[in-house]
């Protein structure tokens, strides 16, 4: 009786342990993390303690959550210039734009502080890079005689503008093994009208605005970091490389890691909005203080000084720097769950890298930090299907910077018109993945294969970005 039982209990303790190690199998984060609790809690925390839970229209205009009284000061400023109508009307507090131009005022592209309009419904937040063959010393695109690197569309004083943005639409349906479809739309870009005769043969890419919260903290990234995951040689053979682009820092004129941009072309905040004064809008500044014009005889109207002095353009860079990212929303919900799953086993998560820490800051509400911007701000090849034929400095004609994915399932909440990838032509987040190729061949082709239910648990997981 005795050796029964203990071999009984024994046989008892067996399948209890066995038990327990399943549950805990269950419950290790690493292994199912998107089930376990503690993990659904922090992962609606995409921006660590700035984040903001606003799901409205106006949910990418949010300062820092955890930002000081003064520091909010400090933001309202930059926020004013950045909705500011610009114009060339003396005195106004305004004053600067032109002579060429393309937009008044940065949100009138970056719709509610995220990106254009679908680029085969409206040229809203869209422009046009130009550029001859080749490179200067530095692997910078060259100018093209008479209209410089980007084409501006506006002008003011009656003097004409360089020309028109023209698209041509190819459509190319693609169709899933299960019979479901979608059209996919490749569009063609030209330009009209130039004021003055156009070389032959140019490079040219078109660029759609890009949601502009969060930056701050994507900046804090160390560089390091993104050294660490950069795999440009492809050693650890998973047919996806990464790297960083290095751009010329105009602050130092050296060549520095290049971190915004779909091209990743512009190394910080800084110069990214000194350069958007500049290239859109016509507004010099300490960085850019000469007229866009490349001997152009249409520019006509240029004002002698800077139209906004240093403080102002750091002040719109602090307001940058301080735009909150969004919570996560519905991450109880079982599809979005599994569209998580899903989201890893289609190897999105190679690129698209949801975790990342921020290091030291001097504005000390970004510092340390544990964010979920879903980047690794890298370069990849996507094919040629996404190329545009015009590289920009160590970015290949298909390379693009993996875009963070934090905030898109908000994008048609925040502009019903709203377009994705960098040229806005895919109307929806299953089209922008129907794009992908070369180093992401895989995902694609995996999600051609996934079932419908499989498809909308994906998609779902995707809009609770
Ligand atoms: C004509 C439309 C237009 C205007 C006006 C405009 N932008 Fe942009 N913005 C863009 C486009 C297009 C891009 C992408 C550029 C690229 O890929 O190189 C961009 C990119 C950016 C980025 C980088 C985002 C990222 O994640 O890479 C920032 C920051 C930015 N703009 C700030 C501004 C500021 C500040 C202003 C006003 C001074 C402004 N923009 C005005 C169209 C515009
Ligand atoms: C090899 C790296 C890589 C992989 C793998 C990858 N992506 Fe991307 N993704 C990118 C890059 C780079 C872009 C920008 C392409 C462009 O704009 O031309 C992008 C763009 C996107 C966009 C549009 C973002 C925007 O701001 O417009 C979405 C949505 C997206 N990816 C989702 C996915 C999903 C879902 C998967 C897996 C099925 C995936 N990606 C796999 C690199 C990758």
């Amino acid at each position: 009786m005795e050796v029964r039982r203990f071999r009984r209990n024994k046989l008892v303790g067996v399948v209890i342990a066995f038990g327990f190690a399943w549950i805990s199998c269950q419950h290790d984060p690493q292994r199912e993390p998107f089930l376990h609790e503690d993990y659904i809690q922090s992962a609606y925390f995409s921006g660590g303690t700035t984040t903001v839970f606003d799901a409205s229209p106006s949910a990418f205009t949010k300062p820092l959550n955890n930002l000081s009284p003064e520091n909010l000061q400090r933001f309202l400023q930059g926020e004013a210039i950045f909705n500011g109508d610009f114009n060339n009307v003396v005195n106004s507090p305004f004053y600067g734009l032109g002579p060429q131009f393309i937009e008044s005022s940065c949100v009138n592209c970056h719709v509610g502080n995220g990106r254009g309009a679908l680029s085969s419904i409206s040229h809203q937040g869209l422009l046009l890079r130009i550029s001859m063959q080749g490179t200067d010393g530095f692997g910078a695109p060259l100018e093209v005689p008479f209209f410089g690197t980007q084409l501006q569309t506006n002008s003011i004083n009656n003097s004409p503008a360089e020309g028109a943005l023209d698209v041509l639409w190819e459509y190319q349906p693609v169709v899933f093994p299960d019979g479901y479809s979608v059209v996919l739309k490749q569009p063609y870009f030209s330009i009209s009208n130039p004021y003055h005769p156009l070389p032959e043969f140019y490079l040219r890419g078109g660029r759609h605005a890009a949601p502009i919260f969060g930056l701050g903290l994507l900046e804090a990234v160390p560089i390091a970091t993104l050294e660490s995951i950069a795999d440009e040689p492809d050693q650890n053979e998973d047919g996806i490389s990464g790297k960083l682009n290095y751009v010329m820092d105009f602050q130092v004129n050296e060549l520095r890691p290049g971190l915004f941009g779909w091209k990743s072309s512009s190394p910080g905040i800084l110069q990214q909005t000194a350069d958007a004064f500049h290239q859109d809008m016509g507004i010099t500044s300490p960085i850019f203080p000469l007229e866009n014009c490349n001997n152009q005889s249409n520019c006509q109207g240029v004002q002698e000084g800077i139209d906004i002095e240093g403080d102002l353009l750091s002040d719109v860079v602090f307001y940058l720097r301080t735009l909150a990212p969004p919570a996560r929303r519905n991450l109880e919900d079982p599809l979005v769950q599994l569209g998580g799953q899903l989201f890893e086993e289609l190897k999105c998560d190679k690129c698209h890298i949801p975790e990342l820490q921020t290091g030291i800051h001097p504005i000390a509400e970004l510092s340390f930090q544990t964010i979920r911007p879903y980047t690794d701000m890298l370069l990849h090849e996507l094919g040629p299907g996404l190329g545009d034929g015009r590289p920009d400095y160590l970015a290949g004609a298909n390379e693009w910077r993996t875009p963070p994915l934090w905030g898109i399932g908000l994008t048609k909440t925040v502009f019903p018109n709203a377009g994705f990838l960098h040229d806005g032509r895919a109307e929806t987040v299953e089209e922008a993945i129907l794009w992908h190729e070369g180093e992401a061949i895989f995902s694609k082709q995996s999600y051609l294969e996934l079932s419908s239910s499989q498809r909308e648990a994906l998609l779902r997981f995707l809009e609770s970005l």
